[in-house]
Order: structure tokens, then C-alpha cells, then sequence
């Protein structure tokens, strides 16, 4: 089973950016641990981050056809960029939305996904657990 794991904006600075919401690890650690637990459970995932709308739109097109799901935390995007949620819907792949922290808890324009309606679930609040959650989520 091949899993999209892809990551917006902002996500590269991991570990830098605002540590008291986002955790201390970097992407390249929480990739690494996600990496070691797919390996365990039989799934091969593929990484992504980009800060840039057009370049996540072209990856989660790539998906189509090779990947059997997508976790996708996009960050920013999520609370109003149509264009993704386009991508998500055209791919009709299984998608989980993945956010770090619990978007509820915090300022209201994070309250508002409008991607969430064409994904098959959405985990939050969770840090870096909300990842393998979501690889969960599509295998089991
Ligand atoms: C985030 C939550 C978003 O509101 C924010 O813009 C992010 C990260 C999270 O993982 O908690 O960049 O998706």
C-alpha cells in the first residue's frame, strides 16, 4: 500500500516555528519516525513538503493512479485555499486532513477547513501522533 504524506506551508520550519504549539521535532524527524512505523505496518509512503499552492496541487495530481491514500496536512491552505480542495476531490483518493494542533482550540479563522469536506476524515491536536493516526486511519 503506497501512502502520499504531504505537508503545506510553513511545515519545513518544524522544530523553529512556534514550539510551544507545533512541538521541538523537525519534519524531517517526524517523517523519519512516520517512515520506521510504515515499514512496520507494511505501507510505503512518500514524502512531500512545499510552500507553494501550485506545487502541492501538481503532487496530490501525481497521486492519482499510484497512491492507494493521502495525509495531507496543508497547512494555511487548509482554511481557504478551493484550489486543493479541488485537487482532493479530482484525485478521488482516500485523504485524511492532518493538522499538529487542535485548530478548535485556537483563533477562529482556524475553525473554518474548506477541505475537509472532500477528505474522508480529519485528525488534530494530536502533534506528531496525528500523522501515524492518520496512517492508521486508511490501513486498518
Ligand atoms: C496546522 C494548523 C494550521 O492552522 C496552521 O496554519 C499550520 C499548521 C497544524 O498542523 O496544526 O500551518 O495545519
Amino acid at each position: 500500500m503506497k501512502i502520499f504524506v504531504i505537508n503545506g506551508p510553513n511545515l519545513d520550519m518544524l522544530g523553529k516555528r512556534e514550539p510551544e504549539i507545533y512541538g521541538s521535532d523537525t519534519l524531517e524527524s517526524i517523517n523519519g519516525e512516520l517512515a520506521a512505523y510504515c515499514a512496520s505496518v507494511g505501507v510505503e509512503p512518500e514524502f512531500f513538503q512545499s510552500n507553494s499552492e501550485g506545487e502541492l496541487i501538481d503532487f496530490i495530481h501525481s497521486a492519482h493512479g499510484i497512491a492507494d491514500g493521502i495525509v495531507l496536512n496543508a497547512g494555511a491552505y487548509t482554511h481557504y485555499s478551493i484550489a486543493i480542495r479541488d485537487a482532493i476531490a479530482a484525485v478521488e483518493l482516500p485523504c485524511v486532513e492532518v493538522h499538529l494542533s487542535n485548530v478548535h482550540k485556537r483563533e477562529e479563522f482556524r475553525h473554518k477547513s474548506v477541505i475537509s469536506a472532500v477528505c474522508t476524515g480529519v485528525i488534530c491536536g494530536f502533534g506528531k501522533k496525528s500523522y501515524k493516526l492518520a496512517i492508521d486511519a486508511l490501513i486498518l
